[in-house]
Order: C-alpha cells, then structure tokens, then sequence
C-alpha cells in the first residue's frame, strides 16, 4: 500500500468525515449479511450514503460528494490510524510515539522488539519508521489482540516488516533468535523490570530501551533496576501539550492628552469585546496566548542506553 496513490479494492482509507469524526474505510464492493448473502457495500454517514465501490480508482486524498455534504479520502497515515483504529486496549498518542521514535533512534533498518502490542497504535508508527529494511518483533499474552493485530498489519500493507507474537514476555523473553541482533525495546507493560532480563539478552551493546508508565512508582521501580542491570543515560519524561490561543485585538496608544479628552467624550455604546476602549484608536494586531488549561498526564516515559562492555 505504501507509494500507492489510489484506492484499489481491499485498500483500508481513512474517512474523514468531519474534523472529529474519522473512520476506518474497508474497500470491498459487497459485504455479507447476517444470512450470508452478498450485498453492496454501502457506508452510513450523516452526510449521507456512500457506495464503496465508487471509491476505487480514486486518489487518496479525494473529495467525494455526499447527498447532504461530503468527506474526504484519506490515506492510513500512522498518525490517522492512530487516531481512526478500533480499541482493544488504551492506546499511546502521537505526542508520546513521536518522543519513544526520536529516543529510542529509529530509523530505517532498525530492529525493534515491543510488549505488548496492544491496539497496534504505536506498531504502526515504528513500522513506518524502520521500514524498508528494519523489523519490529511485536508481543502480546492476548491472542485475540494479537490476531486481530496481524489482520491490521497486513491490510495497511505492514506484513513483511512485522513478527508479531502471542507470548507473555516477563516469562517467556523475545525468543533466542534474537539474542544481541535488537537495536531498541520498547515495553508498554504493567511491571516493565519483569521483562528487562530478556530485554538486556536481546538488546545489542549500546542498544535503547523505553518503558511507558501511568505512575511515578513503576517509574522508581523500573529506574532502579535499570540501574542495577547496567544501563546508562537514564532520563524520563512526560510531555504536557499546551496549545497556544490566537485573536485579534486592538492595542491602544496611551496619550496623557487622549485620556483628558476622554472624560468629556461619551462613553460608546458597544465596548470592543477584547476589552479596549474604541475612544483610544490603535491598530488590530494579532495576539497569541497559551492556554491555562491543557490535556492531562497520559505517562512517564523512561529511556536508557544498555551497556554491555563495562567491566
Ligand atoms: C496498554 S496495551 C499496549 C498499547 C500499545 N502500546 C498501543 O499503542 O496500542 C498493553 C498490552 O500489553 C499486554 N501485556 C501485558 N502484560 C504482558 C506480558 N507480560 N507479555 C506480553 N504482553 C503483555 C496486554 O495484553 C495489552 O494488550
């Protein structure tokens, strides 16, 4: 799928219905009913019916016109997947996914092992990441998640880069296969350190580990037995988005004169609802301000560097 500019039949598209409604689009020209029998494919929007079939041949990217509106047809970007894919666990965000790639120093080629897969949302973004050469060896202890992970992986057309597994690794490790051959582990897991045994046996000399968690104390425990495996460069961090507003006001010009003169001007009947006094003058200007309240902790991110050599 990846390079490919249009939509062929059994493409995934992300619908973009509205700025807050995004849908995960199979493109099939029929789908089955309860009976089994074959039926086309049409998709319910509040704009209206859109028939699947239609879409093939289109460019991602694409306007189609509805009865009472329209959407758009967009390509599974990983930071689209993550926000349209089906839940079947909590997810990592963009924000957190783009500091855990930067950390962790992915890049093509790379060989990444993570626990557990989850929803596939951050899977996605390293895929996207270490491809065309890289490999990412996914775990999960829940064998439907990982069933259902697989089946999203090849239809998004990540198939040859990922081994995704159904293994509890606190018990079971990544797999002697991969002994020293792991440039990155990434573990998504309630007690991280129960997997950093096998994590140093997989990682290479001067490999990256990352673990995400919700509470300061996995972050203790997991920092202190970091410590005493032997890795180094330990940092964790937790990313707060704060958004910035922008208006436009009127910014004033005091003048001694202008406010002598103003007691004997009437007040005017409408004030400015940016809070400035017309009788002033001044210019519109832009003005920007950051918001007092943001979106809260989601987690700690902890990152180190797994030294082998040192005597
Ligand atoms: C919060 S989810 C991971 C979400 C994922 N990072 C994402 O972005 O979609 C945690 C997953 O870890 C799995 N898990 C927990 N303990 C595990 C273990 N010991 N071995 C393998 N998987 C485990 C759970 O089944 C669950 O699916």
């Amino acid at each position: 799928m990846h390079g490919q500019r249009c939509i062929e039949e059994n493409s995934v598209v992300i619908l973009y219905v509205d700025f807050k409604t995004l849908r995960v689009l199979r493109v099939t020209k029929t789908v089955d009913t309860k009976d089994g029998k074959k039926v086309p494919n049409i998709y319910q929007t509040i704009y209206g019916p859109l028939n699947v079939s239609e879409v093939i041949g289109k460019p991602y990217g694409a306007r189609i016109e509805l009865k009472k509106g329209f959407v758009y047809l967009m390509f599974p970007s990983p930071e689209l997947w993550t926000l349209a894919l089906p839940h079947r666990t909590q997810i990592l965000y963009s924000t957190d996914i783009s500091l855990i790639i930067a950390n962790l120093e992915l890049k093509p080629g790379k060989i990444v092992c993570e626990a557990g897969t989850g929803s596939g949302s951050l899977s996605c973004s390293i895929l996207r990441t270490i491809m065309p050469c890289g490999k990412l060896h996914t775990f999960d202890f829940h064998d439907q998640r990982v069933e259902c992970a697989v089946e999203e992986f090849t239809s998004l057309g990540y198939g040859e880069f990922v081994v995704a597994k159904h293994r509890d690794v606190c018990q079971d490790g990544f797999g002697v296969e991969l002994t020293g051959k792991v440039d990155a582990v990434f573990l998504d897991l309630p007690h991280p350190w129960l997997a950093l045994t096998a994590a140093t046996k997989v990682l290479k000399n001067c490999g990256r580990i990352a673990s995400f968690s919700p509470c300061v104390e996995q972050v203790q425990k997991m920092c202190v037995e970091l410590r005493s495996n032997g890795y180094e460069q330990l940092k964790t961090i937790e990313c707060l988005v704060r958004e910035s507003v922008v208006k436009t006001i009127t910014l004033t010009t005091p003048s001694l004169c202008t406010a002598k003169n103003r007691t004997e001007e009437p007040l005017p009947k409408r004030m400015k609802t940016d809070g400035s006094d017309p009788r002033d003058g001044g210019e519109a200007t832009f003005f920007s301000m950051p918001v007092t309240s943001c979106a809260g902790h989601t987690g700690f991110l902890t990152f180190a560097t797994c030294m082998k050599n040192r005597s």
